[in-house]
């Protein structure tokens, strides 16, 4: 790739989820790489307090599990170039036996990250360049199933799923997975540290990885215009043992 094949100057990326953890850390990427950004999550506290670590960057509140409020979002938002979709909630039941689920608890599970995602597709896609992208969430879990996390499995392949379809659907604009192994965030530093320490260890790449080498991920699904439709994991070899 030449010099202005890695560079974002001139492009408007929007992280919904950028406020923090992979998002925050796609959002400093894109800027460093002389992308307009603008980053977007549910609580306007938290957006303050990521754009004061990011200067030069906009914000807005974005709920998405509110499909008007995703429609308020894009609408003042204007034409833009790439959008990065990391957002998720944690007070959701993940990591229940089937046997034991709630499911009305359990269907709760895909409004931000499922049915969010794909309400800010549907908004956001309108205004997208047809050179653009949008790159989605999933999770290694998807493909390393747990005992005890059947929800996290489906979840994640139904967002890896539902970017195959999309990519055909709103082609030229390309449409891509981030499928993460153990990123270390603000989310996983709330983890048991044994049970994050026996996961790792396992790893050909025993560690987790810094939400920066997540971000380049994303950051490649925006500048390969000849990449769509895929799965892109980051997950230190875990999709391997
Ligand atoms: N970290 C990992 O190891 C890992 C592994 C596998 C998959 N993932 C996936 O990667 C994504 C990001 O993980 P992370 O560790 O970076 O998480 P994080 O640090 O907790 O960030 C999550 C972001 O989502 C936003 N958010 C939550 N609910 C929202 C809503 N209703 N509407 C809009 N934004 C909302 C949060 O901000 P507000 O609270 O302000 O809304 C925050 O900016 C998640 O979807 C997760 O499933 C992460």
């Amino acid at each position: 790739m030449n010099e202005a094949a890695m560079s974002l100057d001139g492009k408007r990326v929007v992280v919904i989820g950028g406020t923090s953890g992979i998002g925050f850390a796609v959002a400093a990427l894109a800027r460093q790489l002389g992308a307009e950004v603008t980053i977007a999550s549910s609580r306007a506290a938290n957006v303050d307090a990521a754009l004061e670590r990011l200067p030069g960057a906009t914000g807005g509140t974005i709920d998405l599990r509110d499909e008007q409020s995703v429609a308020r979002f894009f609408e003042p938002l204007g034409a833009f170039d790439h959008l990065a979709l990391t957002a998720g909630d944690w007070d959701v039941p993940m990591f229940d036996a089937a046997r034991n689920l709630d499911l009305t608890a359990a269907r709760e599970g895909f409004a931000v990250r499922f049915w969010g995602a794909l309400a800010a597709v549907k908004h956001g896609s309108r205004s997208i360049d047809p050179d653009g992208s949008i790159t989605l969430t999933s999770g290694m879990l998807a493909h390393r199933p747990a005992k005890g996390a059947p929800l996290a499995a489906a979840l994640g392949g139904a967002i890896e799923h539902l970017a195959r379809g999309l990519a055909v659907d709103l082609a030229p604009v390309r449409v891509n997975v981030v499928c993460p192994g153990i990123i270390l965030t603000e989310h996983t530093s709330q983890m048991p540290p044994e049970r994050l320490q026996s996961y790792l260890a396992r790893l050909p790449l025993p560690r987790g990885a810094e939400p920066a080498e997540a971000a380049i991920t994303y950051v490649y699904a925006m500048l390969n215009g000849y990449v769509t439709g895929q799965v892109l994991p980051v997950d230190g070899g875990g999709g391997l043992v």
